[in-house]
């Protein structure tokens, strides 16, 4: 049987974190404020826009809701942006991802300044990443960390296997395992041999987008394993990637979904916007 790390408390002590550091802030005339972009009508990017605003509001920042329609001209969104990068009060602006195809994606990312770039995905804050020095993480890949740290879980020396290899998730996770000395593997739709790749690791994150792809005769008996999935299963329930009734009583160590790396990816998104705001007061 594994020990369950839960997502929903680890994140609630960030939140708790930031939201004693946001008032020390407020004290100091600075208040933190995050702009967020949603352009069309995807019902999933509607749940996280809305969990990210309510989570401003509790931390105590100050949140901007741009929501577009789908129409809306690269142009147009540009102009927001530019706008955006020129306002004071905004510290840290996100667009949320997808965008309506007739959009540049890359174009978009890279107008947002890198220094109230909160996802970190802009080239800049992704080359810092890569040589170790940062501001900002990418939300997703550090609330992986964060969880892996609150298990007292050492990464030093281990084999971790991370299972995707996007932009978000998969190759700035493995550099961050990376940092904390672990020797990883990135894995793919490409890979040979996954099973037993995926079998000897230590520690295995699933970030591949397949409802309940992950197995139990791919985890190694005792080996901790973080789901980054967000899928719905064949009854429409949502589930992770990771069959989790399959893999927990074989691991030592699991992230359920909902629950687990989910709430981390609001609570560090909170963090480096908190960050942003000292980094713009030379603080
Ligand atoms: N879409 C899915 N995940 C993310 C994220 O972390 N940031 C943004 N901007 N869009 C996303």
């Amino acid at each position: 049987m594994a020990v369950i790390i839960s997502g929903k408390e680890v994140s609630a002590k960030v939140r708790a974190d930031v939201k004693a550091e946001c008032e020390l802030l407020k004290e100091k005339g600075i208040d933190p404020g995050l702009a967020v972009i949603i352009v069309g009508n995807d019902p999933a990017s509607r749940v996280y826009v809305n969990n990210k605003k309510k989570a401003c509001a509790e931390v105590g920042f100050l949140s901007e809701e741009y929501a577009l329609p789908e129409d809306t001209t690269q142009e147009e969104l540009l102009a927001i942006i530019e706008k955006l990068n020129n306002n004071p009060q905004i510290n840290g602006i996100l667009c949320q991802l997808p965008l309506p195809k007739h959009i540049d994606e890359k174009a978009i990312i890279n107008s947002i300044s890198p220094l109230k770039d909160v996802d970190a995905f802009h080239p800049s804050n992704v080359g810092k990443i890569m040589i170790g020095d940062y501001h900002f993480l990418p939300c997703t890949p550090a609330g992986v960390m964060e969880l892996i740290h609150s298990a007292g879980i050492d990464v030093c020396g281990k084999k971790c296997v991370v299972i995707g290899r996007s932009n978000i998730v998969g190759k700035p996770m493995s550099m961050l395992l990376l940092h904390e000395n672990g020797t990883v593997t990135i894995c793919h739709s490409k890979t040979e041999n996954l099973k037993e790749i995926c079998s000897n690791a230590d520690i295995l994150v699933a970030a591949v987008g397949k409802p309940k792809f992950v197995k139990a005769d791919m985890v190694k008996a005792g080996a901790v394993v973080l789901d980054v999935g967000v899928n719905r299963d064949e009854n429409g329930k949502l589930c992770g990637d990771v069959d989790f009734a399959e893999v927990e009583p074989k691991a030592s160590y699991i992230t359920p979904v909902p629950g687990g790396v989910g709430p981390m990816t609001i609570a560090m998104l909170m963090k480096n916007t908190l960050m942003a705001a000292k980094i713009q007061n030379n603080l």
